[in-house]
């Protein structure tokens, strides 16, 4: 069977079948060939014109977006926020027509509102992705650790992944839990009570452990989360000392877990906070591979969004 995505946008690995991570993930390995030649660039989407739309700060997504656009030899823009005309008060659905009307087919956006990426997809033609939306999701972020977690052990059915530290505001971690239990992994989330929202132990495939020694002992992959110190304000946990000791990584933790686990970080890390140099550098960290793989898995985002099939040898040729 033909598998598709079906939707023109990407908003959420929540609103994805199964089969269709399955197609972003298996096409994102020929892109990811296309990195180890001298000139990184395929025509696959010559043409296209694809805006960067950021209404809040980014290093890796922004950029990362970027170069997979341009390997794939479309035409970028980026709109700064701050130098828009955002900042007269023009609306998002304004912005939105106005690209329109500049004939993007692609608007690539993070807000600070939840929702907002889905109402600019309800505006324009173009194929609108979320690249982080509030504290709702950050699907090519969860692409992208589910990719290098396959990548690394194979498959993800029945590997247990723990998530620790800030589940409630982190629309990374909404992403992980969407996407790896829709292919059959295991998750556990570990962090303080008070950063840990009641509904996530209702999700089947998801459990709940305060303990974080406990949690890791058995855990295939450890995704460590951001603390989100602009929100340390709102008083969740007593210190920054006291979160580090609970819910820090440093190597004297991570003996406790198995040899070969692996460690994730989507970045911007705290170090000496969430993760400790030796650890975030360490043997068993894939932060940077990480990283790699975001270009690759949104170059799939990119093709498959644009009409594209799976990519076989002709297509990155
Ligand atoms: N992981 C991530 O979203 O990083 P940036 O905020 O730098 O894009």
């Amino acid at each position: 069977m033909m598998v598709r995505l079906i939707s023109k946008d990407l908003l959420g690995l929540e609103y994805l079948s199964k089969q269709e991570i399955e197609l972003i993930l298996d096409t994102a390995k020929p892109f990811k060939e296309i990195f180890t030649r001298s000139i990184k660039k395929v025509p696959t989407l010559r043409g296209k014109t694809i805006v960067l739309l950021f209404y809040e700060a980014s290093t890796r997504t922004r950029t990362s977006f970027e170069l997979a656009a341009k390997r794939l030899s479309a035409d970028t823009v980026n709109i700064a926020v701050a130098t828009s005309s955002v900042v007269k008060g023009e609306s998002l659905v304004d912005t939105g027509k106005t690209l329109e009307a500049m004939k993007a087919d692609f608007v690539v956006i993070r807000h600070g509102m939840s929702g907002a990426p889905h109402l600019l997809g309800r505006t324009i033609k173009a194929s609108v992705i979320n690249a982080g939306d509030g504290w709702h999701e950050h699907p090519t972020q969860g692409l992208l650790d589910i990719f290098t977690i396959r990548e690394k052990m194979g498959s993800v059915k029945g590997k247990k992944v723990v998530l620790v530290g800030d589940i409630l505001h982190s629309r990374v971690a909404r992403s992980n839990i969407w996407g790896l239990t829709k292919l059959g992994a295991r998750i556990t989330v570990c962090g303080p009570s008070t950063l840990i929202p009641g509904y996530v132990e209702q999700i089947n495939g998801v459990e709940v452990e305060y303990n974080l020694d406990k949690a890791i002992k058995s855990a295939d992959v450890i995704n460590i989360l951001r603390i989100q110190l602009e929100r340390q304000k709102e008083n969740l946990f007593p210190s920054i000392r006291e979160y580090s000791l609970l819910y820090g990584i440093d190597e004297e933790r991570l003996a406790l877990a198995k040899n070969d686990v692996i460690i994730m970080h989507p970045g911007p890390m705290n170090r000496g906070i969430e993760i400790t140099s030796d650890v975030a550098d360490g043997v068993n960290s894939v932060i940077y591979e990480q990283v790699t793989n975001g270009i690759a898995v949104r170059m799939a985002v990119l093709f498959l969004l644009a009409g594209g099939e799976t990519a076989t040898a002709d297509v990155v040729e």
